[in-house]
């Protein structure tokens, strides 16, 4: 088969990766037993075995205790650089990768210690031929005061992350919520992201761009269910980070075969393929693509486009893009 080939083998960007959903369960324990932290199961199996989720918040809770064993500058640095390995077997050439800093720091991580870890390995990743950003999120589920707490925190490392974004829990936590943060975010130069339309409605996803402003939407799959949303996605060119993995294992979709990516493709929008949380999920970059064409039945032409959307998609300087193709 030459399509499986060329879905592996084509360079892409990955643009929805949250490090801490990176971290595999082998890690999880490595890291536990180096650190001296009691993790509330036996072993890695049973540690797997916890990996039935029914919704993104299921998912959150375990994704939050998981990421518990964290503690030293290294052990970011190890997280990340096993992230990094993936990407570049996946021919990742791109990464813009999330941080969640407040789930460290509100267990006594500093700051410094988590920016250290990720940056330099995003650095060392030139190695692997991956070309590494940070973008710092906050958690929605926090409160807007919280949020500016953690921007403060992060300024004195601005030149080490390229942008902002939202996660954690959707529904209750509209983006309007952080109009303000996002506001001085924008101030200081940095780009702006937010998740929004995963599990919540399609006027989240309006609220990310008329109010918080952003220049792209994590997610955002639930548009389809709003005409004149979508109509204003293609026009603008927002380009949609679309996790199809992820949508099936927090039964976004029943069945990948569900999956709406094609619509939002066939509608014009700058869709892309991303993994969300691989080790959550069962399925870095590669596997993303290959179990969604399977699925779904989309061709070469949807491989190249959804590649060139990756690439329109990023945030890299435009003669970066041009070496990444
Ligand atoms: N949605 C919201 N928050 C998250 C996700 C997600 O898919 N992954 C990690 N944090
Ligand atoms: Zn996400």
């Amino acid at each position: 088969e030459r399509l499986p080939a060329l879905l592996a083998a084509m360079p892409k960007a990955e643009l929805h990766i949250h490090i801490e959903g990176s971290l595999e369960p082998e890690l999880i324990f490595a890291l536990a037993q180096r650190n001296g932290v009691a993790l509330p199961y036996t072993d890695v199996e049973e540690l797997r075995r916890a990996y039935a989720f029914t919704n993104l918040q299921s998912f959150l809770d375990i994704y939050y205790a998981g990421a518990s064993v964290l503690l030293q500058p290294q052990d970011f640095y190890d997280m990340a650089w096993a992230y990094l390995q993936r990407a570049a077997a996946d021919h990742v050439v791109r990464a813009e990768i999330f941080f969640d800093p407040q789930t460290h720091t509100a267990r006594g991580v500093a700051m410094e210690t988590v920016i250290d870890g990720l940056s330099r390995a995003c650095r060392d990743a030139r190695q692997l031929g991956v070309d590494a950003e940070l973008i710092l999120c906050f958690l929605r589920h926090l409160s807007e005061e919280e949020a500016f707490a953690t921007l403060e925190q992060a300024l004195p490392f601005r030149d080490r992350f390229i942008g902002v974004g939202l996660d954690s829990s959707e529904l209750g936590h509209p983006p309007e919520k952080f109009t303000r943060v996002f506001d001085a975010c924008r101030r200081h130069g940095l780009h702006l992201v937010a998740h929004a339309g995963e599990e919540g409605p399609p006027a989240y996803v309006w609220s990310a761009l008329d109010v918080l402003k952003v220049e792209r939407i994590d997610h955002g799959v639930q548009s389809t269910k709003d005409p004149a949303l979508m109509k204003r996605l293609a026009q603008d060119g927002i380009p949609l980070t679309v996790c199809p993995l992820s949508n099936l294992k927090l039964c976004v979709f029943p069945q990948l075969e569900q999956h709406n990516l094609r619509e939002l493709l066939d509608a014009g929008l700058v869709a892309t393929v991303n993994s969300d949380d691989p080790a959550y999920f069962g399925g870095y970059m590669n596997a993303n693509f290959l179990q969604t064409f399977a699925a779904t039945g989309l061709d070469a032409h949807h491989a190249y486009r959804l590649a060139r959307n990756s690439f329109e998609g990023s945030f890299a300087e435009p003669a970066a893009r041009r070496r990444y193709v």
